[in-house]
């Protein structure tokens, strides 16, 4: 089955927003859609030309809002249905998309479906999510919400204890309260989220990153046969009614979202995924120590090339809102190298907010909302060096989550007056990257060396690009013709060898 591909995601730069913590117009000390509104000039003076707003929907905020209580109202302390409409408005004027973040495998314990599923006398909702069929039974290891209400039965969770899991059936049916992804209770699931999805499209929204994608269908097997089907029937429905929206999932293998309706998917690295983590493991790869193996994760990435070739692209992120922040384990000129790679990859790579002026994680915030460790990287935006950095005029002891107050930490503002800086390199790579076909989305791939210096080659049939990045403290010498047509750094070519200082990346058109 061959999968329709937006002719968009081609050239497509993502910014992720965490909008309670990225610019607050109404000085109650978290963002909102306005905030959002007013900076889209400033994203796309970065480069960036889609983004990605984390969940804004109407939710008690135990989990930051993937508990949603009302899928089709926004939140009101982000504002209303009509100022998103109003941001996916904006953001075509100005040539941008936008993906909502869609929570399809949970609700929140408020949310109207799982109040009703909670009754003992049987409703429209009554398989609308994964119950057990007695209180007092073995849940083999599922974690569950039991005796919550006189219906008499568990309700499987999916992540927090306010998160109880919607029902699209179970790949390998065991005990008899297991339905079959076709009955008619997952199904009713299915079309329910559909009508959520068609909803915010039809009002101006470009697609979805989807959450927890790959744990929709329960007890799957390793292959996840049974969530690829069911992702292949959403994407059937996109095709026919929405063939200019995109979904991104949060599955962490694209050899199998790729086979399912997705068109990107989320490359992780590190602990609990296939890949070598470049970025954020004690001796990163693009840390100047020069230690780090990029030879595993080039082996890995070809695998998932080779199985997913044609289906859709492979997205590295700066980060996001789940893990550090990359500014973490690497510092000052190391950042520029490691975007260096972000942005010479293919797939349509995403800047989690912050990252491109190199915002830190904050150690030792209190946890909010569930964040827990992952507090550290959420915190406000830092525009300038005003009152709360410019975030809000709300007095600091209401932030949301409250700023970082390191003495060093970066600002948009001197970033952007400092052609040196994190957040010009940023911008020029994006630049380069959007003026060069060789460079964007679906042009392949070659590794060409995996220690140090990385090189690496992008082509299309219209050009080649050689990417070479140093991020070591000595000058490394490649063999390659061809001219410079962006450096970052110091690096000479002459006589078919390009002399590459410490801590350069350079990028040659052959
Ligand atoms: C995803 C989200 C994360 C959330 C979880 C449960 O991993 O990125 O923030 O807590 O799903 O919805
Ligand atoms: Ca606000």
């Amino acid at each position: 089955m061959s999968k329709r591909q937006p002719k968009w995601l081609d050239n497509a730069v993502f910014y992720e927003i965490y909008p309670q913590s990225f610019n607050d117009t109404n000085a109650d000390g978290i963002g909102d859609l306005q905030g959002i509104i007013e900076k889209l000039d400033y994203i796309k003076e970065l480069g960036c030309n889609a983004i990605w707003i984390n969940p804004c929907f109407d939710s008690p905020f135990n989990d930051a809002g993937y508990d949603v209580r009302d899928y089709k109202k926004v939140a009101p302390r982000y504002g209303t249905n009509e100022d998103l409409k109003r941001v996916f408005d904006e953001a075509h004027k100005r040539d941008m998309h936008v993906l909502l973040d869609l929570v399809p495998g949970h609700t929140s314990v408020e949310h109207p479906w799982f109040k009703e599923s909670m009754k003992p006398e049987k409703n429209e909702y009554t398989d609308r999510f994964v119950w057990t069929d007695h209180v007092f039974m073995d849940t083999k290891g599922m974690n569950t919400l039991r005796a919550i209400s006189d219906r008499d039965g568990c309700a499987v969770l999916n992540f927090f204890s306010s998160q109880p899991a919607l029902n699209y059936g179970f790949y390998k049916q065991e005990e008899p309260w297991q339905q079959g992804m076709d009955d008619p209770g997952p199904e009713a699931t299915r079309l329910a989220i559909q009508d959520v999805m068609r909803f915010w499209l039809k009002m101006g929204c470009d697609g979805f990153r989807v959450d927890m994608a790959a744990w929709c269908v329960k007890n799957d097997d390793e292959n996840r046969t049974g969530n690829i089907y069911f992702w292949n029937k959403v994407g059937k429905f996109l095709d026919e009614e929405f063939p200019d929206a995109a979904m991104v999932s949060e599955w962490g293998n694209p050899d199998q979202s790729l086979q399912g309706g997705f068109h990107m998917d989320f490359q992780l690295m590190g602990q609990g995924t296939n890949y070598e983590d470049l970025f954020r493991c004690d001796e990163p790869y693009f840390s100047s120590r020069g230690k780090g193996n990029f030879k595993a994760y080039a082996e890995r990435y070809n695998k998932s090339v080779a199985a997913t070739e044609g289906k859709g692209l492979i997205c590295i992120p700066s980060g996001n809102h789940d893990i550090d922040r990359l500014a973490r384990r690497l510092k000052g000129n190391e950042l520029k190298m490691a975007f260096a790679f972000l942005l010479s990859m293919p797939g349509a790579p995403f800047i989690y907010y912050g990252d491109e002026i190199g915002m830190n994680y904050v150690e030792g915030l209190i946890s909010k909302e569930g964040g827990y460790q992952r507090t550290g990287s959420r915190t406000p935006m830092q525009w300038d060096d005003g009152l709360n950095d410019g975030f809000s005029t709300a007095d600091p002891k209401d932030l949301y989550i409250k700023m970082d107050d390191a003495p060093d930490r970066p600002n948009v503002k001197a970033q952007m007056a400092d052609p040196s800086s994190l957040w010009n390199e940023v911008r020029r790579l994006i630049k380069i990257r959007k003026e060069n076909v060789a460079l964007r989305s679906k042009a392949k791939v070659e590794f060409l060396e995996t220690g140090y210096p990385l090189v690496l080659k992008r082509s299309c049939k219209e050009q080649a690009i050689t990417v070479i990045i140093n991020p070591t403290n000595e000058e490394k010498t490649v063999d390659v013709h061809g001219t410079i047509i962006y450096a970052c750094g110091s690096a000479k070519l002459e006589n078919g060898k390009c002399h590459v200082g410490a801590g350069t990346a350079v990028f040659i058109e052959n």
